[in-house]
């Protein structure tokens, strides 16, 4: 049944206005997309600028894949805190999602 219900949960949120890949509908279901968009800067930098950082880095995909599938601390108006994590520490879709980030 869970096997069923993702891609149709990934198919509702294609559909939904602004959302135009099923990395970005993924990083909707996580709920990144509170904090983070694709060219605005949020509590979170946006995923653009997170893509330059990191442009020309060749382990960028392994470490932004080990954040997202493990966590890592960032700060929050001046406090420390643990970054979101995929759903269950999913590391095959942290690095799908790490992937799309630097794809921007
Ligand atoms: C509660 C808010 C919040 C949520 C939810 C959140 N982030 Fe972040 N994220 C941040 C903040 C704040 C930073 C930057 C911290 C810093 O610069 O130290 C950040 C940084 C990042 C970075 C850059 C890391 C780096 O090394 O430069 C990536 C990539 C990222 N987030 C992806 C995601 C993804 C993917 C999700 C969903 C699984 C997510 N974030 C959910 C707040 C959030």
């Amino acid at each position: 049944m869970k096997k069923l219900l993702l891609p149709l949960a990934i198919a509702a949120a294609l559909a939904a206005p602004g959302i135009a890949s099923a990395d970005e509908a993924a990083a909707k279901s996580n709920g990144c997309l509170k904090c983070h968009s694709v060219d605005k800067k949020k509590d979170g930098p946006a995923f653009k600028d997170v893509a330059k950082k990191y442009k020309g880095k060749a382990d960028a995909e392994a470490k932004l894949t080990t954040f997202l599938s493990k966590g890592g601390k960032v700060k929050v108006d001046g406090q420390e805190e643990d970054h979101k994590v995929v759903k269950g520490g999913d590391a095959a879709v942290a690095g799908s999602i790490a992937k799309w980030i630097l794809s921007l």
